[in-house]
């Protein structure tokens, strides 16, 4: 168990919720991490110490994956794991029929073509090194849909369809390529949605509690790591009972 000396790994989202407490754990552990962020990731990777790069990035824009990750595994001469928690809600609590389509564009710009850009940024690193890990963060609303969260539900729902086609395709390649689907952690992200929409999915968890960040944050570590060989095109299950598939 554990990481090699010298194991890398970029997150994305690492600004905040998921993506910090991964990167945070990860540094813990004594991964060299690079904290990626449109907003400023810089007080997560202070806080992950030493080994720690922050550079800013939108992972909608292909162009700047390419660029930014790129000069993270020229930084760090290699590339192990990428760990994609940059995500965005969308609209909430409301009905598709008065959904607008630009705000479902939106959502699936980042959640689902953004997983893309960063998945395609670094595949060919990894493919030509023989190892690699992505692990996405998906969504159980992508699993099940949550009423009242089409575009965010559809944009997961479309990621975990894009992790199962490239586990397959990568997967003589020793990259993995996996989601994680979380029902409810508290973090930043849910605290701004209403509560209506937050009780709606709290109450379909049986275990009548929200996850713990450190809960995800351990999980995606594993995920991450080197024990986690025979696993990919997955998507993983962290939603207190509500998936049991
Ligand atoms: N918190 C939950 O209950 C929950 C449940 C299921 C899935 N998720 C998923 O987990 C991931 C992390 O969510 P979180 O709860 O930690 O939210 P959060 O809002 O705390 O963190 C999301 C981070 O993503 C960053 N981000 C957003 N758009 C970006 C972009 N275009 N480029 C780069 N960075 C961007 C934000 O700046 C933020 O730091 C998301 O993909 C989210 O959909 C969260």
């Amino acid at each position: 168990m554990g990481f090699p000396e010298g194991y890398c790994v970029a997150v994305t989202g690492a600004a905040s919720g998921i993506g910090r407490a991964t990167a945070l754990l990860l540094a813990g552990q004594g991964v060299r991490v690079a904290c990626l962020d449109h907003a400023d990731a810089s007080e997560t990777a202070a806080s992950a110490g030493g080994g720690a790069a922050t550079h800013p990035l939108d992972i909608a824009d292909a162009a700047a994956c390419r660029a930014i990750l790129g000069h993270v595994i020229a930084d760090f001469g290699r590339l192990d794991g990428l760990v994609n928690c940059a995500g965005v809600v969308g609209p909430t609590n409301i009905r598709s029929e008065e959904l607008n389509p630009a705000d479902f564009e939106a959502v699936c710009r980042v959640n689902l073509f953004g997983a893309l850009h960063v998945s395609q940024a670094v595949l060919p690193h990894m493919r030509g090194r023989g190892f690699g890990r992505i692990l996405h963060v998906a969504s159980i609303a992508g699993k099940e849909g949550n009423a009242g969260m089409a575009a965010y539900s559809a944009s997961k729902a479309g990621l975990i369809g894009l992790v199962k086609s490239m586990g397959k395709e990568y997967a003589e390649t020793g990259v993995t390529v996996n989601a994680l689907a979380p029902a409810v952690i508290r973090t930043p992200m849910v605290a701004a949605m209403p509560e209506a929409q937050v009780t709606y999915m709290t109450d379909r968890i049986p275990m009548k509690r929200c996850g713990e960040l450190d809960e995800a944050a351990r999980m995606i570590a594993w995920i991450v790591g080197p024990d986690c060989s025979f696993t990919t095109g997955f998507t993983f299950d962290l939603s207190g009972g509500r998936a049991v598939y």
